[in-house]
C-alpha cells in the first residue's frame, strides 16, 4: 500500500511512545495511536479514561481530533499500538471518526512485540456512512442542488 516502510516504522514508534502516557486505571488497557497527515505531519493519542466510564474516550479518536484541531484533515495512515496478540482492531467509533476523514487511509494495526498487520481502513469499515450522504441530503433540502 501507499506508506513507505520509514513512515510504518515511524508512525509505529510514535504510537508506541504515547502509548506509555495512556491513562488507563480503570481496564489496564492501554493504546497509543498515531495519524500521518497528507502535509507529513503526524499527530499522536493515547487512550484516556474517566471515572465515570461513558465519558472515557479511545487514542483513535484523540489522535484524529488533536489533527483536526491543528487543521490535517487528510489523513493517509493511522497506527494502533497494544500489547495484544493480535494486534486490537479499532472500535466501530473509531473506524466511523477515522473513515469520516480518509475512507482511504492504511491501519497499521501493531503490537509491542513487533508485529504489524497493514489494512486499507475501508476493508474494517466497508460500504461506510460518510459526510458525503449527510451534506448532499442537506444541500438538496437547501434547494442547491
Ligand atoms: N480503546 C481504545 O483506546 N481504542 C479502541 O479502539 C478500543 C478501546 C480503549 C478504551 C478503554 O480505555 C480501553 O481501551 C478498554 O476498552
Amino acid at each position: 500500500m501507499g506508506l513507505s516502510d520509514d513512515q510504518v516504522r515511524y508512525l509505529v514508534a510514535q504510537a508506541a511512545d504515547v502509548r506509555t502516557r495512556a491513562h488507563a486505571p480503570y481496564s489496564g488497557f492501554t493504546v497509543g495511536a498515531a495519524v500521518l497527515a497528507d502535509d507529513g505531519r503526524v499527530f499522536t493519542g493515547a487512550n484516556v479514561e474517566i471515572s465515570s466510564y461513558s465519558h472515557t474516550c479511545c487514542a483513535e479518536r484523540i489522535a484524529v481530533f488533536t489533527a483536526v484541531s491543528a487543521g490535517a484533515t487528510r489523513l493517509v495512515g493511522c497506527a494502533v499500538v497494544t500489547d495484544t496478540t493480535p494486534p486490537s482492531s479499532p472500535c466501530g467509533a473509531c473506524r466511523q471518526v477515522l473513515s469520516d476523514f480518509s475512507h482511504d487511509m492504511e491501519m497499521l494495526l501493531a503490537n509491542v512485540s513487533g508485529r504489524v498487520d497493514r489494512l486499507p481502513l475501508a476493508e474494517l469499515l466497508p460500504r461506510a456512512f460518510g459526510p458525503d450522504e449527510v451534506l448532499r441530503k442537506i444541500r438538496a433540502r437547501h434547494g442547491h442542488d
